[in-house]
This record gives structure tokens, C-alpha cells and sequence, in this order.
């Protein structure tokens, strides 16, 4: 092949595009362990050989087959895969921040993520700092010589606001260079997926993402991914076989296998998000409608420099705060009332009641969160179907 494959090639045959013999589809290796054909292995393995098998927490080839398809799907040197994007997103700070050292972030972040800010990393002394995606060129004055990481996530969970991504980097350049630090980057790239955004190519060190939602797809399994350069990864990879998040080869297999409808997926569930949106965006019953591809969310114009799509996320936000999109949520009938996102059934979830459960007033206003807020995950179904789903939910309140 002269040029490089799209993305739906990568995902589909990963590396194994030429004249690659074996199975064509990856075999489940349902094994803890591995036979060593003589001690031999055992001391090859011993003195640092990473190519002998040695046991699944370490190494598997499932696995392997999947890390690698979402490694060149990133046009990345490696890519690690975990039991979850939790998993994930914590073995990939770990591995970058140590105590004393701090954090910047951007405050509106998956829930999960934020409480791992605000309830664990402090106890062992690593702090985070907030820095609002309207300012970032406060980064620099946030930095200090213990500023190792720099986090964000965007599109964000649940609003779909947009962070700047170019401006970010520049900023945080900007910011190591005066505090004399260097300063890793990483960003959450769950909803936008590589589909859509290619944050390396702006400059960021690292993507973490919740391969449970789109790279999964089918609401089936828990997985995650963190890819990067191959040094940074092997630290990962390090770091992994102690807190032991390690991807079951169960749920690489189907990853594996949703990867080669992942591009069909995500583009269909994407055109449906963008004419759900449209259709709902002056509705006599919603207040505010967000998503990134209609000219009237507020950041359009970066996402449309950033982004090479909008993705499947919309956040509605009905008249008649909670109540009302309890009752919305309770009256659809196609798309169902459940707390994940990314896969193929559009769902609903109620942000104050689900992904930012446990946040004062004062964190919900920092992340932008009301609690008339419905968070849609689009699915694949006829347009059709969903847009009178939720025309007939909204009837009712
Ligand atoms: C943006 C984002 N990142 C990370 C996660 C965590 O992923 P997981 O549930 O696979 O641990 C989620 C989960 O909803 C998410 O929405």
C-alpha cells in the first residue's frame, strides 16, 4: 500500500496486512499462565526478554492483538490496554506523578475522574490544581517546579464543552518553560475517539480512554486504553503489574471483533447526534441543547479546528430541572434509561443522579452541570425512531 491505511483499515487488520499468516480472526487465550518449554525461557525472562510468555497479568496475546490495532489506530509507538478506563486513567497518572508532585487540569471531567482527584490523589500528597477552559493561559501562572502533568478531557463529560487543545499545548509549554519543568500531557479521548481527533498530532504526550464506550461499542465489556510513546508505556506497563488493571482476554476478544465495525458505528451514531440535535434545538420544551457540531454551542468554532467530526454526544437540558428529565428519562421507550455511553442502544442518564453523584452545587456549576440535564449517548438506531421517542418523552412534561 502506498498511502497509509484509514482508520477503519487499521482497526480491522491492525499490523497483519500483508501476507500475514495465521488465524484471521485472534484466537480468546482463556490462560493465566504459559508452558516454558525448557528454563530456558524462565531465565530469558528473568534477565528482561519481554517476547517470552510468562503470565496473563503481564502478557497475553488477545490482548496484544488489540493493543496493537489501537496503537496504529493512534499512529502511536504502543498502546496498553486495562480491565477499564479507570484503570486506565489512574495507572497513567501514577505512572507520571509521584508525592509532592502537582497536577493541572481542566475542572469538567468524567465524575469518576474528578473524585480520583478530589478523593484520592491527595492522600498521597499529589495535588491538583483547576485551570477553566475559557483560561488557560492561567496555566503559567498555576505552574510550579512540581508541576509534572497537565490533564484534560475533550469533549467533555456530560456537556460536550470543548478545550482548546493547540491553545492548551502552547500554554503548557509556555508554563514548563518558566517553572524549568517538563510538564507530560494527556487528555481523555473517550467521546471524541480517534475518529475524530488525533491529539498527538497537537502535540499531547499521552491519550487515556474508557474503551468500554466507543472502541467497545456494544455495552458488553469494561475496558481501557492509555497510548503513547513506547518508553512511557513500558512504565505503564510496569507500573500495571503492580496495581494489576489488566485486561481479561475475554473482553479483548470483543474489542477485537467491535473494532472492525467501529468507524460503520461511530460515523452512523454521529450523523444520528448531529439530526437529533438539530431537530431538538429549538423545541418549545428544552432549554439549551449541546452538541459541538450545531453553530450555537458555544466553542463550535474550536471543535470544527480540532475535530474532524462531533461524535455521538448530546446534552439536553429540558424546562423543569430535575423533575422534568426524570420524566423524559422515565417515558422513552427506544432509547433506554442506563448509565454508560458509546455503545449501539441509545441511553439516557441524568448527571446529577449518575456521572457527577456526590458533587456540592458549587463542583456541579465548575463542571457546568444542571439538574435538568439529560445526557445522550446516541445509539445506531433509525433516526426516525429516536427523534419520535424523545418528541413523545418531551409531550409529557
Ligand atoms: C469520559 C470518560 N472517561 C473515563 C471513564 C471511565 O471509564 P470506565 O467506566 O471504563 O472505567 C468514563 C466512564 O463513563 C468516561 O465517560
Amino acid at each position: 500500500m502506498k498511502k497509509k491505511p484509514s482508520i477503519a483499515t487499521r482497526a480491522i487488520h491492525g499490523k497483519k496486512l500483508h501476507a500475514y499468516k495465521g488465524p484471521l480472526s485472534t484466537p480468546i487465550y482463556q490462560t493465566s499462565t504459559y508452558r516454558f518449554e525448557s528454563s530456558d525461557d524462565a531465565i530469558r525472562y528473568s534477565k528482561g526478554d519481554t517476547s517470552v510468555y510468562v503470565y496473563s497479568r503481564y502478557h497475553n496475546p488477545s490482548v496484544e492483538d488489540v493493543e496493537e490495532k489501537l496503537s496504529v489506530m493512534n499512529d502511536a509507538d504502543a498502546a496498553a490496554l486495562f480491565s477499564s478506563g479507570m484503570a486506565a486513567i489512574s495507572t497513567a497518572i501514577l505512572s507520571i506523578v509521584k508525592s509532592g508532585d502537582e497536577i493541572i487540569s481542566t475542572p469538567s471531567l468524567y465524575g469518576g475522574t474528578y473524585r480520583f482527584f478530589r478523593d484520592v490523589l491527595p492522600l498521597y500528597n499529589i495535588k491538583v490544581k483547576y485551570v477553566a477552559a475559557d483560561a488557560l493561559s492561567d496555566i503559567s501562572k498555576l505552574a510550579t517546579r512540581n508541576t509534572k502533568l497537565f490533564y484534560c478531557e475533550s469533549p467533555t463529560n456530560p456537556t460536550v464543552g470543548i478545550v482548546d487543545l493547540h491553545k492548551a499545548i502552547v500554554e503548557v509549554q509556555k508554563a514548563g518553560k518558566k517553572s524549568g519543568t517538563k510538564i507530560f500531557t494527556m487528555i481523555d479521548n473517550t467521546f471524541a475517539t480517534c475518529l475524530y481527533q488525533s491529539p498527538f498530532t497537537i502535540g499531547f504526550d499521552a491519550i487515556v480512554e474508557s474503551a468500554t464506550k466507543y472502541i467497545g461499542g456494544h455495552s458488553d465489556i469494561l475496558a481501557g486504553v492509555v497510548v503513547g510513546k513506547k518508553e512511557y508505556i513500558k512504565n505503564v506497563r510496569h507500573l500495571a503489574k503492580y496495581l494489576g488493571g489488566c485486561a481479561d482476554p475475554f473482553a479483548a476478544f470483543l474489542l477485537s471483533r467491535s473494532l472492525k465495525t467501529f468507524q460503520l458505528r461511530v460515523d452512523k451514531q454521529s450523523e444520528n447526534a448531529l439530526m437529533l440535535a438539530k431537530h431538538f434545538e429549538k423545541h418549545s420544551k428544552v432549554s439549551r441543547i449541546f452538541y459541538p457540531g450545531l453553530q450555537s454551542h458555544p466553542q463550535h468554532a474550536i471543535a470544527k479546528k480540532q475535530m474532524s467530526g462531533y461524535g455521538a454526544m448530546v446534552c439536553l437540558e429540558v424546562k423543569g430541572g430535575v423533575k422534568s428529565a426524570v420524566k423524559v428519562c422515565d417515558s422513552l421507550k427506544v432509547a433506554v434509561n442506563a448509565m454508560s455511553l458509546g455503545g449501539a442502544e441509545t441511553l439516557v442518564s441524568i448527571p446529577v443522579y449518575s456521572s457527577h453523584v456526590n458533587m456540592s452545587g458549587e463542583e456541579l456549576a465548575k463542571h457546568g452541570v444542571t439538574p435538568g440535564m439529560i445526557r445522550i449517548s446516541i445509539g445506531a438506531e433509525g433516526i426516525d425512531d429516536l427523534i419520535e421517542d424523545f418528541e413523545q418523552a418531551l409531550k409529557g412534561i
